[in-house]
């Protein structure tokens, strides 16, 4: 039987998980955990790149580690680790660099944006957080990444890094890894102020975390964005209607849903009620991710068991990966 692709992704600690990265990445790393070999880390070498303070730095990982694992990624199922334990990555790194070019490295959307963003500190690292990501992959010698759109165009770097190397040395060593969207089941999550997408950037109370306690989001969700409802019988729902609406459509039965849309399309529906059900709602579904984020963030030995059992695990595989590209290049044998 030919082996399932091994699977692997990468995530920037930056902040917490709301609903919208739940829904629409999250979960499925949770599903895929039972059907193929994953590798999920945390990106904190990447994080260099835009200097952040050490402090945080620490805080924000072992938050990020914290919250996967309440949301249902599994160290016994996933390899979980830090992308910073795995120190063979900047030796992959350093020879990918040696062929990767400053006109292609240059041409990268995200490295423009950053520069744009950054201009007083447009360092090599930026630069080259291609060849970085592309080294992240390939030393698990992985099949499938499952990005945003966003991430599409390093991805492509990546084919390009690993196809260059297979024929620079003529080997068929590094697989061509592709990304992987769950675009049959796209979901984006609606915030709370009326239009667009949930994001942790868009504002306060326009994203629900899944770390928050019940009083805020009941407050967060009362304050959500109405209008003064329907006119007509059977109308299209406005957009920060329909936000609303399909927040429900993650978080409430399907008797709810059908009992607010009937009282919408008779014109008697009264959105404090619509509200005070959405909010407890999603209290429901988030209150085991609430639970177990606050069990694990008082249990420092369990999470340094994860961290050292996904290190271990995903070190070993690397140091292979890493052996054979120096044998392949010739270099001597050390390790
Ligand atoms: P970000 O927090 O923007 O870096 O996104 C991390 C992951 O969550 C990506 O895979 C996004 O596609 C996904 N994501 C973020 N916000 C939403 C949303 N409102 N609806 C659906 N997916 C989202
Ligand atoms: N660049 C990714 C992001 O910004 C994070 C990342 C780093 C990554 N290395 C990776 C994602 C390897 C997938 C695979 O979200």
């Amino acid at each position: 039987m030919e082996k399932k692709p091994t699977v692997l992704s990468g995530i920037r600690p930056t902040g917490n998980l709301h609903l919208g990265n739940y829904f629409g990445a999250v979960r499925n790393f949770v599903k895929m955990q039972e059907t193929n070999e994953c590798y999920f880390f945390i990106a904190d070498y990447h994080m260099l790149t835009t200097h952040p303070n050490p402090k945080d730095l620490q805080g924000n990982v072992r938050q990020v580690i914290i919250e996967y694992l309440a949301a249902g990624l599994d160290p016994d199922k996933a390899t979980l680790y830090l992308q910073s334990d795995i120190p063979e990555t900047a030796e992959l790194y350093l020879f990918l660099n040696m062929n990767a070019y400053l006109g292609e490295l240059e041409r990268v959307t995200t490295f423009k944006e950053k520069a744009r963003k950054q201009p007083d500190n447009i360092n090599a690292g930026l630069l080259t957080y291609p060849t970085l990501m592309a080294s992240d992959i390939i030393i698990q010698r992985a099949h499938l990444v499952p990005v945003g759109k966003d991430q599409e165009q390093n991805l492509e770097m990546t084919r390009t890094f690993a196809r260059r190397f297979n024929r620079m040395y003529k080997v068929d060593y590094f697989p061509i890894p592709k990304a992987f969207n769950f675009d049959d089941e796209l979901v984006k999550i609606p915030g709370l102020d009326g239009s667009g997408k949930m994001g942790k950037s868009e504002g306060e109370g326009n994203a629900i975390f899944l770390c928050e306690d019940p009083k805020s989001i009941r407050k967060k969700v009362m304050r959500a964005v109405t209008d003064s409802g329907p006119e007509q019988m059977n109308q299209e729902k406005p957009e920060a209607i329909q936000n609303l609406f399909s927040l429900m459509e993650v978080v409430s039965s399907s008797e709810t849903i059908q009992f607010f849309d009937d009282h919408y399309n008779n014109c008697t529906i009264r959105y404090g009620d619509l509200k005070k059900q959405l909010a407890e709602d999603i209290v429901s579904f988030t209150r085991p991710f609430y639970e177990r984020i606050q069990e694990l963030s008082a249990n420092d030995e369990y999470i340094s068991r994860v961290i050292n059992q996904g290190a271990e695990k995903a070190r070993a595989n690397a140091m292979k990966t890493v052996r054979d590209v120096r044998e392949i290049i010739g270099f001597r044998k050390i390790y």
